[in-house]
C-alpha cells in the first residue's frame, strides 16, 4: 500500500502513443508502440497499488497533450512519466519534462535538460569524456565524407535514436569505404547526424539502478551472444530487440545476475553510478556498457529505460528483490519524496 494522501490526489501516467513513424524504416514502429504496451502495464501496476491515477497520452502535437493535461492541477497531481519522445521523434523527449515544468507539474524522473544530453549521443559523449567517464572514442559526421580519426572495427549509430533504431548487422564497418556508406544510410534515412564509435568487442553488460544521492544499482545483467560465433556480429541490433521471428530475438539471451567476479562487478557499478551522475539523471535510469581490459566503456545511458515487465530494468529490480508492483512502486516514491510530496 502507498502512502500518499489519497483524499485528492492523482497519478497522471503520461506516454507517448505513436502512429507513424517519421523517418527511417517502417519496422521502426513496432519499437515505438511498445511504450502504450508499457504503459497499460504501469497503469494496471498503480492500480493494484490503489494509486487512483489517469492515462494521458502525447499523441502529435504537445498542444493537445497540454490540453488534456490542463484538466488536472498540479496542485494534486503528480506525473509519473514514460515518455520518451512523440511524433515519432525520440529527440523530442526533453520537451516532455520543459512542459511539464512550464505547467508546474512534478514528476518522476529527470529535468529536459538531462533528457536533452541523453538523446543527443554526441553531447552524452561528450559529457562523459568531460567527467572522465570512459566512453569509446568517437566522431561525428554530418555527411558521408572527412577525415578519420578512429580504428576501425567502428559502429554507426544515428545521433538521435533508441531501442536500437537505425542499428544492425551493416552498422558494423571495417574501412572507410563502408563506413562512409553506413554514414550515408544514417544521414539520408534517419534525417541526422551519424556517430561513428570505436567498436568494443568484448561483454556487453546493463546497469539498471536507482536512487537519487546514494544509488543503488541493482544486479547487473549480461548480453549473452555465444549463440553467434562472430565478435562483429555480437551486438543488439533493431531486429535482436524487437524482430520476434529472428535469430538473434530468439537466441540471444540476457543473464541476470551477470557472472562477474568482485572486481569487474565493482568497475562496472562505479561507472555506471558516475554515467548516471555526469549526466545529471534522477530518480532511475539504466546504464550500457561493453567491457573490455577491465574497462567498462559506456555506450549509452537511458534516462527513461524500458519499464516493461520483460524488459531489463524489471527483470534486474526482481532479482533486487522488487517484482513489478513494488518497482513501479519504488520509481513513483522515489520522485515523490524528492519532491516532498510525502
Ligand atoms: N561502441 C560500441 N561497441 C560495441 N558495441 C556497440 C557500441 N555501440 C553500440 N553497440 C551495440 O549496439 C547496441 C545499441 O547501441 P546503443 O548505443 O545502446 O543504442 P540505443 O540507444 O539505440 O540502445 C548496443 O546495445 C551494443 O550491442
Ligand atoms: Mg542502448
Amino acid at each position: 500500500m502507498n502512502t500518499m494522501d489519497m483524499d485528492d490526489s492523482l497519478i497522471a501516467l503520461v506516454y507517448n502513443q505513436e502512429e507513424e513513424i517519421a523517418r527511417g524504416e517502417s519496422q521502426d514502429l513496432i519499437a515505438l508502440q511498445y511504450t502504450t504496451k508499457t504503459a497499460q502495464s504501469i497503469y494496471e501496476a498503480l492500480q493494484r497499488l490503489g494509486y487512483p491515477t489517469v492515462m494521458v497520452p502525447v499523441k502529435n502535437d504537445l498542444d493537445s497533450f497540454a490540453r488534456d493535461l490542463g484538466q488536472f492541477s498540479p496542485r494534486n497531481t503528480f506525473v509519473f512519466s514514460i515518455c520518451d519522445g512523440f511524433a515519432g521523434d525520440n529527440f523530442s523527449a526533453s520537451l516532455i519534462p520543459k512542459l511539464l515544468r512550464e505547467l508546474g507539474f512534478k514528476h518522476t524522473g529527470s529535468r529536459a535538460e538531462a533528457v536533452r544530453l541523453c538523446t543527443d549521443k554526441a553531447r552524452a559523449k561528450q559529457r562523459l569524456v568531460k567527467q572522465g567517464v570512459p566512453t569509446p572514442a568517437y566522431q561525428i559526421f554530418s555527411k558521408p565524407k572527412g577525415t578519420i580519426s578512429l580504428p576501425f572495427p567502428a559502429i554507426v549509430k544515428p545521433v538521435h535514436e533508441d531501442a536500437s533504431i537505425g542499428i544492425d548487422e551493416k552498422s558494423v564497418v571495417t574501412n572507410p569505404s563502408d563506413m562512409f556508406q553506413r554514414v550515408d544510410y544514417v544521414v539520408t534515412e534517419y534525417s541526422q547526424p551519424a556517430l561513428v564509435e570505436e567498436y568494443i568487442t568484448g561483454r556487453e553488460f546493463s546497469a539498471s539502478m536507482w536512487g537519487n544521492g546514494t544509488m543503488e544499482v541493482m544486479p547487473i545483467t549480461e548480453h549473452d551472444f555465444s549463440a553467434i560465433n562472430d565478435p562483429l556480429k555480437s551486438l543488439l541490433t533493431y531486429e535482436s530487440k524487437w524482430i520476434e521471428d529472428s535469430f538473434t530475438y530468439n537466441e540471444f539471451r540476457v543473464i541476470c545476475p551477470a557472472d562477474i567476479n568482485r572486481n569487474e562487478e565493482k568497475a562496472i557499478k562505479t561507472t555506471a553510478v558516475n554515467a548516471f551522475r555526469a549526466m545529471g539523471l534522477r530518480d532511475f535510469g539504466r546504464v550500457d556498457m561493453r567491457y573490455r581490459d577491465g574497462v567498462p566503456y559506456v555506450i549509452d545511458i537511458n534516462e527513461i529505460p524500458d519499464l516493461s515487465p520483460d524488459a531489463g530494468f524489471a527483470n534486474s529490480a526482481q532479482k533486487a528483490g522488487y517484482p513489478y508492483d513494488k518497482m513501479v512502486d519504488r520509481i513513483l516514491n522515489l520522485a515523490l519524496h524528492r519532491e516532498g510530496w510525502k
